[in-house]
């Protein structure tokens, strides 16, 4: 089995659980040093240890300036490269309809979700990935690619962030490749409130029956940070089931097969 990011190293941030965590055990399991971060050095630590040799957690708070600079430094200082960012740290505190949120929370969604992988990306670009090159990952969401009744907000930050990976995309070129995903209801804590309690029901109209699993972004995330990916920059991959697609059509059936063939005789 080959590795193709052998030699290369990556952070991403928001990794004590879910997708950020899956992202850095598929990053590590492709050959990738990785740096995990999250709010607090002891959940970054503890992650990390369930990763793998290769693999260290620091505490850094998405949007501390401060902290980031010194979690690249310190990748740099233990494995000499940043060539892969995957800004996954995301935040939803403005559930419900737009209009019924306050400034706090309007700061609050788009200072985490948006504002931390423009600072994230400076730090990397000019630590390495400006002489180097290197692969920049947004974790956006299908909630910033269409209305939904309660997640409006933070769509709206996830939009942005779906337009600042283009715009990224056009600026870093042809050196640095800066691609998004979308994921739709992935099994995670962030997104309980959208499955915990009525999986079937969520399950059932999504075109493949059942809801995401961190791994299975895992593995688009690992895609998009692998040399496989090198002639795609500024995209943004759905990965949902199919669940952006609005409808489930029953199985097709022998019999529709049939109906087809005649309704084509007619023609
Ligand atoms: N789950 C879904 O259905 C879904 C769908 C579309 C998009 N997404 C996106 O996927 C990303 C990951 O979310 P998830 O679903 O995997 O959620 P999760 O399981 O709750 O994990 C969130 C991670 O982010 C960390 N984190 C939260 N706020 C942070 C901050 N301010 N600074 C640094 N780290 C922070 C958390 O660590 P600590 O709590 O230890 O700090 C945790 O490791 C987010 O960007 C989210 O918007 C999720």
């Amino acid at each position: 089995m080959t590795a193709p990011l052998e030699g290369r190293t990556a952070i991403v941030t928001g990794a004590s659980r879910g997708i950020g965590l899956a992202a850095a055990a598929g990053l590590h399991a492709a050959g990738a040093n990785v740096v995990l971060t999250a709010r607090t050095r002891e959940a970054a630590e503890a992650a990390a240890s369930t990763v793998g040799e290769r693999a260290l957690g620091i505490g850094a708070h998405a949007t501390d300036q401060t902290r980031a600079r010194a979690c690249v430094d310190r990748t740099m200082e233990t494995f000499g490269s940043v060539d892969i960012l995957v800004n996954n740290a995301g935040t939803n505190p403005a559930y419900g309809r737009v209009l019924s949120q306050d400034h706090a929370r309007f700061a609050k969604t788009f200072d985490v979700n948006l504002w931390a992988p423009v600072m994230w990306s400076q730090l990397v670009v000019e630590a390495w990935m400006q002489a180097n090159g290197g692969s920049i990952i947004n974790t956006a969401s299908i909630s910033g690619l269409a209305p939904d009744p309660d997640l409006g907000l933070y769509g709206a930050s996830k939009a942005a962030l779906i337009f600042l990976t283009q715009q990224l995309a056009a600026e870093l070129g042809p050196g640095i490749r800066v691609n998004a995903i979308a994921p739709g209801v992935v099994r995670t804590r962030l997104a309980e409130l959208l499955w915990k309690d009525h999986e079937p029901e969520v399950a059932g109209r999504i075109p493949l029956k059942r809801i995401g699993e961190p791994e299975d972004v895992a593995a688009a995330i690992v895609f998009l940070a692998a040399p496989s990916s090198s002639w795609i920059t500024g995209e943004t991959l759905v990965i949902d089931g199919g669940q952006r697609l609005g409808a489930t059509i029953p199985d097709v059936t022998a019999a529709d097969f049939r109906a087809g063939d005649s309704a084509g005789d007619r023609t």
